[in-house]
């Protein structure tokens, strides 16, 4: 068990490179599944999530292999079912992109329910429903979902919510059912629209990804191809947040600015600097940072995935901020933590209601999942002293040589053995 020591107090200074999204390399390599030819899938953060779908795939006889810094191999011509026990898939939430993916490809798929961060209920009914419209049998029994079709039909599925699982898991499924399928109250995550792209250079046939109703038009054949996936904008956005918090003065290198615009104008509206450069910002602390309230809202709204670090960041902005979660019921968890480094935030159900303090004091704090591990980080980062984090596997299946990047950007952190 390792923990990270952070001795707060330095101004983030310099340049981070951004690695490949975390939440688009997973429907991306299970959407390799879908092809019995080669598909080599480049900017592949090599973070512990990545690894589990990894050790599946070649559980279930694909063979994949690390390329190149950060590129997968994936040859998955062998795998002839996806029949896997409870274990490895409870590990993380992505591994229900194999349910499209295996029935989309063998028409049955038997799999324990997904794992992942836990912050609130999390339902897949919508993905359920998707698989059924289609033609298939889901029954959940003792927590596996088992699916099977005997052919997938096109058909139209209008989502209750909006949901990036389902929206996902619903094309990986669609793309060989026969004829037209429409998702309407689709999600529109740039994630979703990587996720189309990856398919459409398979082969497959879609149309619409990032608005709310996506097309997809059946094929027989999907290739092998070569595909790069899209720079991280939650790992861009927490780098941003630290860089206000500390008052610094960075360039976040190998993004897509577009993707970060939710985030770019709630902190230019706070008070920050922040300048485009084609594939890169530089995002500078000008004068003092005035309050703000966030409410949390689907793509291209404020991203739930962001909320714990901005927290943290108008836990110490002179005057009153409020932070509203839509999108999870239990997201606030990592507050005691703040308070106990001296943060005043009152949770009220859904809602944070913050006064902004004047420091925070470094303490020792557990990390109860991944971006409330990046938050911590950032609380550490600002508060007097020592800041020590605790359970910090959750941080590790998300974010990419977070201690190294942050050091280059001239912090004090370290990962120490306990
Ligand atoms: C994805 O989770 C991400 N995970 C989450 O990131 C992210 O917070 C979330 O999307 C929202 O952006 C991955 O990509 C692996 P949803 P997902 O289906 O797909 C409700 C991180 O930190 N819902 O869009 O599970 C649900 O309860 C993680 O990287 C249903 O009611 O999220 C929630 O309130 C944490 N029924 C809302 O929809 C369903 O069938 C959005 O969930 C599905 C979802």
């Amino acid at each position: 068990m390792s923990k990270l020591v952070i001795e707060g107090g330095t101004k983030l200074k310099g340049k981070v490179n951004i690695s490949g999204f975390k939440n688009a390399a997973l429907p991306i390599i299970s959407a390799a599944l879908l092809s019995n030819e080669e598909c080599i899938i480049e900017n592949v953060p090599l973070i512990q999530d990545i690894n589990v779908l990894k050790d599946i795939l070649i559980k279930i006889g694909a063979e994949v292999q690390i390329v190149d810094d950060n590129s997968l191999l994936i040859d998955s011509s062998q795998v002839k079912t996806c029949y896997l026990e409870n274990g490895l898939s409870k590990k993380i939430r992505g591994s229900y992109y194999l349910l499209g993916a295996a029935l989309g490809r063998f028409k049955e798929v038997l799999i324990p329910l997904p794992g992942g961060c836990d912050i609130g209920v999390r339902p897949i009914d919508q993905h359920i429903k998707g698989f059924e419209a289609l033609g298939a049998e889901v029954i959940i029994d003792h927590g596996m979902v088992h699916a099977k079709a005997k052919e997938l039909i096109g058909s139209k599925i209008y989502l209750d919510v909006v949901s990036v699982g389902a929206t996902i898991n619903i094309m990986l499924a669609a793309v060989y059912a026969k004829g037209r399928t429409i998702i309407e109250n689709a999600a529109k995550e740039p994630h979703i629209v990587d996720t189309a792209n990856f398919l459409n250079t398979m082969g497959a046939n879609i149309k619409g990804a990032g608005t709310d109703i996506i097309r997809i038009d059946g094929v027989d054949k999907l290739k092998g191809c070569t595909y790069s996936v899209i720079p991280d904008q939650i790992e861009a956005g927490t780098y941003m947040i630290a860089a206000a918090a500390t008052k610094g003065d960075i360039i976040i290198d190998n993004i897509i600015p577009k993707h970060l615009e939710p985030v770019t104008a709630k902190l230019k509206e706070m008070g920050m600097g922040i300048e485009e450069y084609g594939d890169s910002l530089r995002v500078f602390y000008q004068n003092k940072l005035i309050p703000a309230n966030i409410k949390t809202l689907p793509y291209p709204g404020f991203p739930t995935d962001l909320q714990q670090p901005m927290t943290v960041l108008l836990s110490t902005i002179t005057g009153k901020s409020q932070v509203i979660e839509s999108i999870w019921e239990n997201r606030f968890r990592y507050v005691d933590e703040l308070v106990n480094m001296g943060a005043n935030i009152e949770v009220k159900g859904r809602e944070a209601d913050i006064q902004g303090v004047e420091k925070l004091e470094g303490t020792i704090v557990k990390v109860t999942d991944l971006r409330a591990g990046a938050a911590l980080i950032v609380a550490g980062l600002i508060a007097d002293g020592l800041t020590e984090l605790e359970d910090i596997y959750h941080i590790d299946r998300g974010y990419e040589y977070i201690e190294n990047k942050f050091m280059n950007l001239g912090a004090k952190i370290k990962r120490v053995k306990n």
